[in-house]
C-alpha cells in the first residue's frame, strides 16, 4: 500500500507533563513555526518547520495555516450519549435532576431509530469542539451504545462506551436486571471491545442504583475480559454520599463500596469525586484509577468545587470531563474556563499549561491511552486540531496583545468554544471543518 504522507504547517503546541511533576517549562513542547507530518493515520514527527521540511519529499503536500495553533485532539473523560438533549435543565440539584429530567429524556433510546438520529448529532457535537477521544455513558439500553459505536466506527475514532447498568431505584421502564445486564454487557463487549480503535467500558450508574448482586457482575465482568474500562459517578453531592451509606451501612464509606466490588484499578474512571476525603484520593491513586474532574456539571447542579491540588498531592490521575447533560457545554475550551474559576474559588492557580495537560495527556494516562493519544509524539494516532486565532472579532483583537504562548493559551481557553476549531482531524483524516 502507498504511503499516504501530508505535512501540517502553524503554530504547534503540545503537554509532554504534568507540570504538577516537572513544573510548568518542562511541561510542553512549542514550535512557533512548527511542522505535524503524518503517515498513514499516525504522526511520523513533530518539530520546527525549518528544520523538518528539507527532510520531506519535494512533493510532499503540506497545508499552511496562518494565524492557528496545533494541538492535539481534547479528551472528554466524561459524558452522556442520551443526555443530549436535556443540557440545561432548569432548577434541580442531582438526586431530583435524574428524577425529573435525566430518566425520562434517557427513556427515548429504547428507539434504536432515536438512538441513532442523537449518536450523529453528539458525535458531530463533540468533534466540532476538538473532542476526539471521550469515555461516554450510554442508556440502559443496549441500542445507545450500537448507535454510537456505529457512528464512531464509519470516522475511525477512538472512543470508549458503555451501556448503563442500573437495577434499582429508577422507573421500571430503565432499569436492567443483574443477569440481563450481565448479558447485554458480553454481547457489547464481544461486538466491540477492540473493533478498530473501540473500547468498551463497563458502566454501573452510580452505587445507589445497582444491587450489591449487580455490582459483583460487573467486578467480575472486570475479570473476564482483558483492558476493559469501568466508569461510574462518586462523591457529587452530599445528600448522595448520605444515601450511599444508608443504602451499604456495612461499607466503610462511598469509595469502600466500590472497592468491595473489586471496580478500582488501572481502567477505572470516577466521575466527580467533588467531595473525595484525603484517604480516598490516597486509596485511588494506589489502585492507578483515575478521577473525571467536571466543573461545569459541578457547577451547574451546584455540586461543589473539586479539589485538584489534594488529587496532585496523592498523584491522582486526573482527566476533564463536561459531563453533559449535568455539564452545560461539549466544549473542553469552556470547562477549563470554568475549572479556572473553580480554582479560584479555593484560593488555587490553574495554569494554562496544566489545563492543556489535563485536556489532553491527563485524560489520555486517565484512560491508559497516552501510547496512543493525548501527544503529538512520533508513532501516535494523528488526533490533532486547528485553533483558529481569527474564530470571533474578540478573540482576535484580544491575541494581537498577547505577549507569549503562555498567555495565547490562557485567552483561547477563557474565550474559545466551538468556534475556535477550524479543523478536526482523526486518525489523520479531516472529520470537522468548521
Ligand atoms: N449520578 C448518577 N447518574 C448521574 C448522571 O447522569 N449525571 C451526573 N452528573 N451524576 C450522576
Ligand atoms: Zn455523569
Amino acid at each position: 500500500m502507498p504511503l499516504t504522507r501530508k505535512a501540517y504547517r502553524a503554530a504547534i503546541l503540545h503537554s509532554i507533563a504534568d507540570p504538577a511533576e516537572v513544573g510548568i517549562e518542562a511541561s510542553y513542547e512549542y514550535f512557533e513555526d512548527g511542522l505535524l507530518v503524518i503517515d498513514n493515520g499516525r504522526i511520523s514527527a513533530v518539530g520546527h518547520a525549518g528544520d523538518l521540511l528539507p527532510t520531506l519529499p519535494a512533493d510532499i503536500e503540506v497545508t499552511h495555516y496562518q494565524d492557528a495553533l496545533i494541538t492535539p485532539g481534547l479528551i472528554d473523560t466524561h459524558i452522556h450519549l442520551p443526555q443530549t438533549g436535556m443540557v440545561g435543565a432548569y432548577g434541580e440539584q442531582l438526586l431530583d435532576w435524574l428524577n425529573t429530567y435525566t430518566f425520562p429524556c434517557e427513556s427515548q433510546f429504547a428507539d434504536k431509530a432515536h438512538a441513532d438520529e442523537v449518536a450523529d448529532i453528539f458525535i458531530k457535537e463533540l468533534l466540532r469542539n476538538g473532542t476526539t477521544t471521550a469515555l461516554v455513558f450510554g442508556s440502559v439500553h443496549p441500542q445507545s451504545v450500537n448507535a454510537f459505536f456505529e457512528a464512531a466506527e464509519k470516522l475511525d475514532l477512538r472512543m470508549i462506551a458503555g451501556k448503563v447498568m442500573m437495577d434499582r431505584n429508577a422507573p421500571d421502564y430503565l432499569t436492567d436486571t443483574p443477569e440481563s445486564g450481565y448479558q447485554e454487557n458480553k454481547a457489547l463487549i464481544e461486538r466491540w471491545h477492540g473493533k478498530g480503535r473501540l473500547h468498551y467500558a463497563v458502566t454501573p450508574r452510580f452505587a445507589p442504583t445497582s444491587t450489591p448482586e449487580q455490582l459483583a457482575l460487573a467486578g467480575q465482568l472486570l475479570g473476564e475480559y482483558p483492558d476493559l474500562y469501568i466508569q461510574t459517578h462518586i462523591s457529587e453531592n452530599k445528600q448522595e454520599i448520605e444515601w450511599v451509606k444508608a443504602l451499604f451501612p456495612e461499607r466503610n464509606g462511598y469509595l469502600d463500596v466500590y472497592d468491595h466490588y473489586k471496580l478500582l484499578g488501572e481502567r477505572s474512571v470516577f466521575a466527580h469525586g467533588v467531595h473525595l476525603c484525603d484517604d480516598e484520593c490516597a486509596r485511588l491513586a494506589e489502585t492507578g484509577s483515575a478521577v473525571a474532574f467536571c466543573p461545569t456539571s459541578n457547577l451547574f447542579l451546584g455540586s461543589g468545587l473539586f479539589n485538584l491540588p489534594m488529587a496532585e498531592k496523592h498523584k491522582l490521575n486526573v482527566g476533564l470531563g463536561t459531563d453533559v447533560g449535568g455539564g452545560t457545554s461539549f466544549s473542553l475550551l469552556q470547562t477549563l474556563n470554568e475549572a479556572y474559576k473553580v480554582m479560584q474559588l479555593q484560593g488555587a492557580r490553574l495554569s494554562p499549561f496544566k489545563s492543556l495537560y489535563l485536556a489532553t495527556l491527563g485524560g489520555a494516562r486517565a484512560l491508559r491511552l497516552e501510547d496512543r493519544i493525548g501527544t503529538l509524539h512520533p508513532g501516535t494516532d494523528a488526533d490533532f486540531l486547528v485553533l483558529d486565532y481569527n474564530a470571533t472579532p474578540l478573540l482576535s483583537y484580544r491575541l494581537k496583545q498577547a505577549n507569549n504562548i503562555a498567555e495565547t493559551l490562557f485567552v483561547l481557553m477563557t474565550l474559545g468554544d466551538d468556534r475556535t476549531v477550524l479543523q478536526t482531524y482523526a486518525a489523520g483524516q479531516r472529520v470537522h471543518q468548521r
